[in-house]
């Protein structure tokens, strides 16, 4: 560790299809964004104090302590739980700035944890970083999570959507036209994904794959061996899913609008419909945008149950209502590699 603080800066990433297809190894099309965070660690002597711009309290704990438990506040339980997988015995004052809205679905959690881990000094492939990151979020918070998360903060780049594999771990970088723009906007509902259904939806899949095997090589006719209305609505949403996603990273490439549209509608029913984890919040903004002029399609993005709506747009659509929203910037995913690690 050098003597100086070190600063780390990790994106966040809007989904643009493939939600709850990552935990069963489907397909996903995420983009890095242009809000994220930023995470600067100065080593001092036994002690670990973390501060954060966005939320209260300042956590203190002894740095070879077991964190296991978590710690308090609890949302640095993710900064200790990185910690003690990076630097065990490193005492540290962690301090946290964050441009992510908090609870919004744009993957605040990996930001913070990726960034926690190289401004620690993490050495090792990027594939390895998201592996250590899902860990520690599935440690820190029980969340059986997936990795579209970790893996759109560490290998998204600029100006591309990263379509991604996650059974094969295969990317591949899709360019983003620069005559569409990506627009995300918040629900206003905050969401926590660790009092939410997200462990009964990867229980359900885990329950479909138990008939008919890996739903990731599924086709809707195997579906129909699965007895419970439920499951088979759940597996169907997944099957549907990853189809999406490949339709989608083929029509970027042609940028034909109304199948760009159909496609995230398809994608916002079917999470609403079959596989429930949409809220009257999130329809009436995807309505509203959906109805607007300039707005090619709209749907709900990450795991849902409040957050953010993901849109393609044409260059300088205005939106409609008073919803916070943000353009994502194409040289979002830049920045990481840019002004990752910086010491001094
Ligand atoms: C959350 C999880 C991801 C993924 C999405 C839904 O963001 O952390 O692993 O399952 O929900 O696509």
């Amino acid at each position: 560790m050098p003597a100086g603080p070190v600063t780390a800066y990790a994106p966040g990433r809007v989904n643009l299809i493939g939600d709850h297809t990552d935990y069963t190894g489907g397909l996903a099309l995420p983009m890095a964004i242009d809000l994220g965070t930023t995470v600067t660690v100065e080593a001092q002597e036994d002690w670990v104090e973390v501060t954060s711009d966005q939320l209260d309290g300042t956590a203190r704990f002894a740095a070879a302590g077991d964190v296991e438990g978590g710690v308090t506040p609890g949302w640095a339980s993710l900064v200790a739980t990185v910690k003690a997988s990076i630097a065990p015995s490193m005492g540290a004052r962690v301090t946290i700035r964050s441009t992510l809205p908090v609870g919004a679905g744009l993957s605040s959690s990996a930001s913070l944890t990726v960034a926690t881990a190289m401004a620690l000094g993490f050495e090792g492939a990027p594939w390895d970083l998201v592996d250590l990151a899902r860990a520690a979020e599935q440690s820190a918070t029980g969340v059986p999570c997936g990795i579209l998360d970790q893996a759109a903060v560490t290998l998204a780049r600029a100006g591309h959507a990263l379509l991604l594999d996650c059974h094969s771990r295969r990317v591949t970088h899709v360019p983003v036209p620069p005559d569409l723009e990506v627009v995300v906007a918040h629900s206003g509902l905050p969401r926590s994904l660790s009092e939410s259904a997200y462990p009964h939806r990867v229980a359900a899949c885990r329950a479909a794959e138990e008939i008919v095997g890996p739903l990731r090589t599924a086709s809707l006719t195997d579906l129909s061996s699965i007895e419970d209305p439920v499951v088979a609505r759940r597996a169907r949403h997944v099957v549907t899913e990853n189809q999406r996603v490949r339709d989608l990273a083929a029509t970027l490439a042609t940028g034909e609008r109304r199948a760009l549209g159909d496609l995230l509608a398809e994608s916002q029913a079917s999470l609403r419909d079959d596989y429930e984890v949409s809220a009257p919040a999130v329809d009436s903004l995807v309505d509203a945008l959906r109805a607007s002029r300039g707005v090619i399609g709209a749907r709900l993005t990450g795991a849902g149950f409040g957050g953010c709506v993901v849109a393609l747009v044409e260059p300088g659509t205005k939106l409609p209502g008073s919803w916070r929203h943000w353009r994502v910037d194409p040289s979002a995913g830049a920045r990481r590699l840019a002004h990752g690690v910086t010491s001094g």
